[in-house]
């Protein structure tokens, strides 16, 4: 198919209205992003925007309209509310979802018994619906799966010999789609953020609630509210990881990363290949630009890419929810004190994959060490004479056997021990993290410092593989060897409760390492 490439001029839009009206496709910018335009009403005009983006089509499309009383045959009824936020917004970068009216085909709502309605600010975009004469269905003019475009090229290099004509409208002003919001649930619901807030929304409507995928990923047994939300998205070729961090952090973590881009706001620090988008501060800059930023990544051929986190407030959220979606949702979290906890039971061998972490840039924190540390504390060594006993402390330090003796055989002594140590050890270990830092801790779920680090690492190793290497490392006997492992949680424990596993019997440790840093970092 030829694919006319078509102005803004009167003339051109004409084209492109009449070419809708007789069931083409045509492409035309919004103020959002591009939208690949069809009769709405038409079932096999909207059957050939699902082709020409490979889309899946149980995703519904959203019906564009040039006035506001547009919408009245298009709905089952115009609740109050949604009145109202069409006498706030309309024209906006805001969709509205409604229980639908029989004119509606089911190809344009994907089988829901709903329908989304908006009416562009875009003076072209309308001008185009006007001249169609017909509701307009116009998804995001992309390839499913890619980042919408907001430029007219984009679109070209997506949909060039797959449709009718594209309106060449220059850059799009806002960047990320529209707000998308249902009223045809219980309580209205924001499914998807844009430029219209939901304290926009709230303002004119009162209690808007958030839908849970827009801020996170879908649980496996939800039901996706909408159903964009469940399919992959924004998604450039590049690998994405969103880095959590303040601004010194992400460019001190980035600058070391040679061999990939950074996706950064102007003004940061960083050395290596790089792509902004946007401003720190300025929420509509990182909107209008990120789409952009995306298609470039790939145009440069990135393979992996580090993005900086931006803020979630106001249209912010909008920039959040497309790029964590980007990202599939790979969240590097560097505010997190410790990036790696390293647990397992003794003599699995966690020293060893400490220093071999250590190899690979990180900061290593050897909680045993730490507790020593605490235990010379005098402040800790007062609470554990008021627990247990003057005589436990002698010539100023801890009778460390006389203790032991103790909490072997008393559980609840155990315990007691643990609810001094524990806060105190791990408080201290936070005061020593810097950059990337592994927290090497036997007791790290005892000590509830799971929440503390970015990702658990747990080493296991066969049983007696760790007697002998207890004995040979402590000097004690084999029963007592026995004993100590038989005090701490089993290898299944340590595996359940942590994000990987490395197995040290043996088995190539490196190939083990290097494979769970690519996947995390
Ligand atoms: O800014 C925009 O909205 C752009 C421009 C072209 O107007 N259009 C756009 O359309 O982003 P699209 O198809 O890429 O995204 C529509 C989103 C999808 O996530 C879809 O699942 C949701 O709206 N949606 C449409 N109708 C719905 C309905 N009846 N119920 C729930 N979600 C719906
Ligand atoms: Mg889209």
């Amino acid at each position: 198919m030829e694919t006319k490439i078509l102005s803004t001029s009167e003339e051109d839009i004409q084209t492109a209205g009449a070419i809708i009206r007789s069931g083409g496709l045509v492409a035309f910018p919004t103020e959002t992003v591009y939208g690949l335009g069809a009769n709405a009403l038409d079932e096999s005009a909207v059957r050939s925007i699902y082709a020409a983006k490979g889309r899946p089509s149980d995703n519904p499309l959203i019906v564009h309209i040039a006035e506001k009383d547009d919408i009245v045959p298009l709905v089952k009824e115009v609740t109050p509310q949604a009145q109202a936020l069409i006498d706030a917004f309309f024209p906006a970068p805001l969709t509205i979802i409604l229980k639908k009216s029989a004119l509606i085909p089911d190809a344009t709502s994907g089988g829901l018994d709903t329908v989304a309605i908006r009416m562009p600010q875009n003076e072209i975009a309308r001008a185009v619906i006007k001249a169609s004469g017909v509701p307009v269905a116009a998804p995001s003019a992309n390839t499913s799966g890619l980042p919408s475009p907001t430029k007219a090229k984009y679109v070209i290099d997506d949909m060039r010999g797959k449709i009718d004509g594209i309106i060449d409208g220059g850059d799009c002003a806002v960047g990320v789609e529209s707000t998308v919001i249902t009223l045809a649930a219980e309580t209205p619901t924001l499914l998807r953020p844009g430029a219209i807030t939901k304290e926009m929304l709230e303002a004119v409507i009162g209690e808007v609630k958030i839908a849970g995928a827009v801020l996170g990923e879908l649980g496996e047994n939800e039901t996706a509210a909408s159903p964009g939300m469940k399919y992959k998205h924004y998604a450039p070729k590049a690998k994405i990881l969103l880095v959590n961090a303040d601004k010194a952090t992400y460019e001190n973590f980035v600058n070391e990363r040679a061999d990939a881009f950074a996706l950064c706001f102007e003004g940061d620090a960083v050395t290596i290949p790089h792509i902004t988008y946007g401003s720190e501060n300025d929420d509509l800059s990182q909107a209008k630009e990120l789409f952009d930023a995306l298609r470039k990544l790939d145009e440069r051929g990135a393979k992996k890419v580090y993005a900086r986190m931006p803020h979630k407030d106001g249209v912010a959220m909008a920039v959040y929810n497309r790029l964590i979606r980007a990202a599939a949702f790979n969240i590097i979290d560097l505010e997190k004190p410790f990036t790696i906890g390293l647990t397992g039971g003794s003599g699995a061998g966690k020293g060893h994959i400490g220093k071999m972490l250590q190899e690979h840039g990180f900061h290593i924190i050897d909680s045993d060490r730490v507790a020593r540390e605490v235990a010379e504390n005098p402040a800790i060594l007062a609470a554990i004479q008021s627990q247990f006993g003057a005589e436990i402390v002698k010539d100023g330090t801890l009778d460390r056997k006389a203790l032991a003796q103790i909490i072997f055989s008393d559980e609840s002594k155990k315990e007691a021990l643990n609810r001094i140590m524990h806060p105190a050890i791990i408080a201290a270990c936070e005061h020593e993290a810097q950059g990337l830092t592994v927290l090497d801790a036997p007791q790290l779920f005892e000590a509830h410092a799971e929440e503390k680090c970015y990702k658990i690492i747990a080493v296991t190793a066969p049983k007696e593989l760790r007697i002998a290497r207890i004995i040979a490392r402590d000097g004690i006997s084999e029963k007592q060897a026995e004993a100590r492992i038989g005090a701490q949680f089993d290898d299944a424990y340590y595996t359940a409760h942590s994000d990987f596993t490395i197995v040290n019997d043996g088995r190539d440790l490196t190939e083990q390492i290097n494979r769970i840093l690519d996947t995390i970092l």
